[in-house]
């Protein structure tokens, strides 16, 4: 690839997604852009960034798309998901009590193993949950990632990678090839393709952030915008799930840590001194 085009293509995936592509990832460039060139029956990548120049819109959404790492699991690292369980859901449940209501945003969701990770936990609290109404929000910018977990439709291999096989059974049902996750965990997320780069206020207020191994790919300003962000949609005493190897230590004092192994932070506000957050095990 040629270095003019490489600088282009970086720079809008820059503007566009936050993504950071160091010089040495034109192979990356050309990797994942490959089936698009197919795809679009194109003779090239010269094509793809002839496209691109010329400012066509759904090249360049498919861009962004194909360029994101997307990959992910049910209960991916498992224990901020046992955290969740056993510290931040008690909280909600003791602290959310008159209104019986709490929202949580995954952002990055990818392909949806997250947000459905949280609702089978959910689904399993039982009794304690029972007359709530608890939504889960899941967002990402691609297209395709939100398409693939609004199906929920997931292959052997990916059923296979963290999820537990009594969970599979009970919640999933074996459809040829793949497994379906059941309509009453299904109804318990909902999916929008959203950039975290716009304002997320539409979005609503979380009790409850994930935003997990999405960070990691950005550079610090877009890292400390993104948490801004975040921040101003959390509720007082929201918890923020990032990845485990995503410190925010001099990247944004919106968040203090709580469980830096498990990348748990809870917001920080001036006003909010004394208030207990719901990440807190005590
Ligand atoms: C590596 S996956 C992580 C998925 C999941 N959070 C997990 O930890 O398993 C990162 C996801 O973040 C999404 N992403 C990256 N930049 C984004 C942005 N600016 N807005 C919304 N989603 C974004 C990607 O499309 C991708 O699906």
């Amino acid at each position: 690839m040629h270095p003019d085009d490489f600088e282009f293509v970086a720079r809008l995936l820059k503007d566009r997604s936050g993504l950071v592509l160091t010089r040495d990832k034109g192979y990356l460039v050309e990797n994942r852009l490959m089936p698009l060139v197919r795809q679009r029956r194109m003779k090239g990548i010269n094509d793809v960034i002839a496209g691109l120049r010329a400012g066509e819109a759904s090249l360049t959404d498919s861009v962004v798309d194909a360029m994101m790492a997307k990959d992910t699991a049910f209960f991916r690292d498992w224990k901020p998901f046992e955290h969740f369980r056993t510290v931040v859901l008690p909280n909600l449940i003791a602290q959310r009590g008159t209104k019986k209501t709490f929202r949580v945003l995954c952002a990055g969701v990818s392909t949806g193993q997250e947000a459905y990770s949280l609702a089978i936990i959910m689904r399993e609290y039982g009794r304690a949950l029972a007359g709530w109404k608890a939504e889960i929000v899941g967002v990402d910018i691609s297209a395709a990632s939100i398409a693939t977990a609004q199906l929920a439709l997931y292959s052997q291999f990916d059923v296979q990678r963290g999820l537990p096989i009594r969970l599979l059974l009970k919640h999933f049902k074996k459809r040829d090839e793949s497994w379906s996750l059941n309509g009453d965990i299904q109804g318990m997320v909902g999916f929008m393709r959203w950039n975290l780069m716009d304002d997320l206020f539409p979005l609503g207020r979380f009790d409850v952030i994930l935003c997990r191994n999405v960070l990691v790919y950005n550079d610090l300003q877009t890292k400390f915008n993104v948490l801004q962000k975040l921040a101003r949609v959390a509720a007082d005493d929201g918890v923020l799930y990032v990845g485990r190897n995503e410190p925010l230590t001099g990247v944004s004092s919106s968040f203090k840590v709580v469980n830096p192994d498990l990348g748990v932070y809870t917001v920080t506000r001036a006003e909010k001194a004394t208030t207990r957050s719901l990440a807190d095990a005590t």
